[in-house]
């Protein structure tokens, strides 16, 4: 296998913007051809255009993960356009961080909808339209997953479970070729997370970070192409956490 990701074909969820579109770009860059879904037709547009003008490939595609039978359809394009997938990244994802006492039945299942759900449904969609080549699966958790966050218990619950399900994964899909892992990116100021984290949340950030500031998109994006990439062959069921350091300061 390349150590690169060079001739891959890799679907990437929520790759209009944020770390989704990074890692978009730098799987383009670095010579796979991108499925670039987004439920935003608008932002899927603006990202595969960004990769086809930089002369790599790329598809705009448009679904909602949380649509079994869209993320199917997804892929069959992409299988269509590029040839079978060998890998997908499950970056999506739809936030509300409240109370405990304020969560709703409706937030819940959304968030669940696009956080886990739309996860399974990456999954179906790899192993449904894979070809015989080795694959692998990129999921995205967060450093709440591992501690103790206000506000967050939506939110945490579903990081929670996708780190539970990579490792989960790793065994069941490992017999067939197909390695399982996760990325848990520190704080990284993307338009999604901006909407959420004022500048005082980010200072408290940068000072709970031992390398004392911010993530950029493209540093977590580069930990999900590693480990898409041949020099990550024989990693499976990790949890990489490109964040800093901030899961393992305690004080
Ligand atoms: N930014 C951070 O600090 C941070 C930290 C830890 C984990 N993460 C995780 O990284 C991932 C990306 O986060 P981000 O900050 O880049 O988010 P973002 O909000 O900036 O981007 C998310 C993208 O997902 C798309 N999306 C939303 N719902 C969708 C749906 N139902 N179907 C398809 N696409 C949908 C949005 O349109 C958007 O383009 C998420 O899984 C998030 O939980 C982010």
């Amino acid at each position: 296998m390349s150590s690169s990701v060079e001739g891959q074909v890799v679907l990437v969820t929520g790759a209009g913007r944020g770390i989704g579109a990074a890692a978009a770009r730098i799987l383009a860059e670095r010579g796979a051809a991108v499925g670039v879904l987004d439920i935003s037709s608008e932002l899927a547009g603006e990202t595969a255009g960004s990769i086809e003008k930089a002369g790599g490939k790329a598809m705009a595609i448009t679904a909602d993960v949380s649509d079994r039978q869209a993320m199917l359809d997804a892929a069959a394009v992409l299988h269509e356009k590029f040839g079978p997938l060998t890998a997908v990244v499950n970056d999506a994802i739809w936030i509300r961080y409240e109370p405990v006492e304020s969560v709703t039945e409706e937030t819940l299942d959304r968030m669940l909808a696009v956080g886990l759900k739309g996860t399974f449904w990456g999954v179906q969609a790899l192993l449904a339209h894979r070809g015989d080549k080795p694959a692998s699966i990129v999921n995205i958790a967060s450093p709440v997953a591992d501690l103790g966050t206000a506000n967050t218990a939506s939110y945490t619950s579903i990081k929670g479970a996708i780190a539970a399900l990579t490792r989960q994964l790793a065994v069941e899909l490992g017999p067939q070729g197909i390695r399982v892992n996760a990325v848990t990116p520190g704080a990284v100021p993307t338009p999604g997370a901006r909407a959420i984290v004022d500048e005082a949340g980010y200072a408290k950030r940068r000072a709970q970070t031992p390398l004392g500031r911010l993530g950029a998109e493209e540093e977590i994006a580069a930990g999900i192409a590693f480990l898409i990439g041949g020099d990550a062959s024989f990693i499976t069921g990790e949890i990489l956490h490109v964040d800093g350091g901030i899961t393992v300061k305690s004080m």
